[in-house]
């Protein structure tokens, strides 16, 4: 691994949309404007607020205009928006976003369940979003199921180099591997992160991933080692595809920025701020969120100490065995859990 050296990373939150779209209940608008609203102080490169889909297959979102158009944006903070066809896009450029945020599966089973078109149609469509959009706002392709499928299975390299090379071919500048089902693990993801950097150094790549199978912040360190310095994240691990069986929640943003920031890197996130916003999360949703550090606390938490720890007695042993700590009896622990 190497050496973190304040290095800056870039993290992109995923939750109000990637989160939202598969909670069973309907979020209120003024409740998403709220957390958007906190979630663009926290120091965050870019929000996904949402996503220019049918209302009928992702009716989560059916607010989008309006979540859209009553966020206040600050200044540094990219707007982005999930965009599947040209309809999507064209409704999220009259909201003014700072990007629209394509979407297709390297897959085609994946792609017909999601997008209920081929490959090559997506392909198509991004082609004629490319000419309407016409440099005004920025392009970013999210490449679903680039690790793996969960209809069509192992989803070989080759297939994601053709379409990143159809991408950038066409304009494009930003993409993004996403791990749709959580089936990708450190190893290939490093290989994949290491050769799409190498082959498209001018294309700004992102890393999305599920932690549906516990390797979801293993994956993260596997392309930051693979060149990779933005991460798509989701508040309190919430998330998944709706079209994809057995998806589950994204990597949880604050206990990704909470490793990255232990280990040296620069993420520009205030991580109290928003392990703040994250322990409301559940009163949000109606239930609990995966997210680690919000319940365990920093990795640098104290507690007082066991009790009976400051007696006479205690002090003599650690003399003893060549401790030459002397105990706060202030901080004796009384039983109590913070
Ligand atoms: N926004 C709003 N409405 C849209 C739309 C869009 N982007 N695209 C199509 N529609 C409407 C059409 O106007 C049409 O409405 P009508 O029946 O009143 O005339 C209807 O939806 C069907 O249009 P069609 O082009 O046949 O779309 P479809 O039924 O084949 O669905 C998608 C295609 C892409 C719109 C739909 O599958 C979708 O929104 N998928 C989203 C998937 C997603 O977000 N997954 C999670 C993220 S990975
Ligand atoms: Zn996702």
């Amino acid at each position: 691994m190497r050496a973190a050296n304040g290095k800056r990373l870039y993290i992109q939150e995923v939750s109000v949309r990637d989160g939202f779209q598969f909670e069973p209940i309907f979020i209120s608008t003024a409740r998403k404007v709220e957390l958007i609203n906190a979630l663009s102080r926290t120091g965050l490169a870019k929000i996904e607020v949402t996503s220019f889909t049918s209302p009928i297959a992702i009716p989560a979102l059916a607010d989008a205009e309006t979540v859209m158009r009553q966020i206040e944006r600050v200044a540094g903070v990219e707007y982005t928006a999930l965009v599947p066809n040209l309809r999507g896009c064209e409704r999220a450029l009259a909201c003014g976003v700072d990007e629209v945020n394509l979407v297709m599966s390297a897959s085609q089973t994946h792609n017909m369940a999601n997008l209920r078109m081929t490959c090559e149609a997506s392909l198509l469509q991004f082609a004629q979003i490319v000419a309407l959009v016409a440099g005004k706002v920025a392009i970013n392709v999210s490449l679903s199921t680039a690790f793996g499928c969960p209809f069509d299975g192992a989803v070989p390299a080759s297939r994601v180099f053709e379409l990143v090379d159809r991408c950038v071919a066409m304009g494009v500048g930003r993409l993004t591997l996403c791990d749709t089902t959580g089936v990708a693990n450190p190893a290939q993801v490093a290989h994949l992160c290491d050769a799409v950097w190498t082959r498209w150094p001018q294309v700004v790549f992102t890393a999305h991933f599920h932690n549906t199978r516990s390797m979801g912040l293993a994956n993260a360190l596997a392309a930051l080692d693979g060149g990779i310095d933005r991460f798509d994240a989701s508040l309190g691990g919430l998330g998944g595809c709706p079209f994809a069986p057995g998806a589950s929640g994204n990597v949880c943003t604050e206990d990704m920025v909470h490793m990255f920031e232990a280990m040296g890197y620069d993420t520009g996130v205030r991580l109290n701020d928003m392990l703040d916003i994250a322990r409301q999360l559940p009163a949000i949703v109606g239930h609990e969120v995966p997210g680690q550090v919000m319940k365990a606390g920093l990795s640098s938490r104290l507690y007082p100490k066991p009790g009976g720890l400051g007696s006479g007695k205690d002090q003599q042993r650690l003399a003893g065995q060549g401790a030459a700590v002397a105990l706060d009896p202030a901080s004796t622990y009384h039983g109590s859990t913070p």
